[in-house]
């Protein structure tokens, strides 16, 4: 429905240039929370937040993040086809250190990137489309924390 053709719509361009809005998600990420800078291990060597932004590892995982995003934009219509993945990948989260509560300000991270990207095309109905597939996504991520 509309949900899904917000969203395609906004990702075909911001899917094309996966680090730097990756990037900007991140960054805002770490002014949230700056302690969920130190669960990557790699990060301990540099100096500032910005050189661990620019780190090849850390620069990694967030064309990780923007793949997980992408695979969940193309499949709009069976997202309960990426369950199992998402369910290992919260396993993966819990493993090094990551809370589940720290997936609402990634959320947050996530809109704000799209409100910087997206300008005037940023609108009430495609931020609730966004947070309507992010809550499934990170839903099938916090299971991999159940027993
Ligand atoms: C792996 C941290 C959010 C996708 C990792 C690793 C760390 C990490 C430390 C292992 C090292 C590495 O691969 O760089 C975090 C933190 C997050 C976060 C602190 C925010 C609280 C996310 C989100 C996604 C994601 C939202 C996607 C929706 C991945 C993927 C991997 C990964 C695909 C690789 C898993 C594998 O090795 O199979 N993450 N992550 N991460 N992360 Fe994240």
């Amino acid at each position: 429905g509309k949900d899904k053709e917000l969203i395609r719509g906004s990702w075909e361009s911001l899917g094309k240039n996966k680090i730097p809005h990756g990037v900007i998600m991140f960054s805002r990420l770490f002014e949230l929370d700056p302690t969920l800078l130190t669960l990557f291990h790699y990060t301990t060597s540099c100096g500032s937040t910005q050189d661990c932004l620019s780190s090849p590892e850390f620069l990694d995982h967030v064309t990780k993040v923007m793949l997980v995003i992408d695979a969940a934009v193309s499949h709009l219509d069976d997202l309960h086809s990426l369950e199992d993945f998402l369910l290992n990948l919260g396993r993966k989260h819990q493993a090094v250190g990551v809370n589940t509560q720290s997936f609402a300000m990634v959320g947050e991270s996530l809109l704000y990137m799209l409100q910087c990207s997206l300008g005037q095309a940023y609108t009430a109905p495609l931020r609730q489309a966004w947070l309507n597939m992010y809550s499934i996504v990170v839903a099938a991520m916090s299971r991999g924390w159940a027993k």
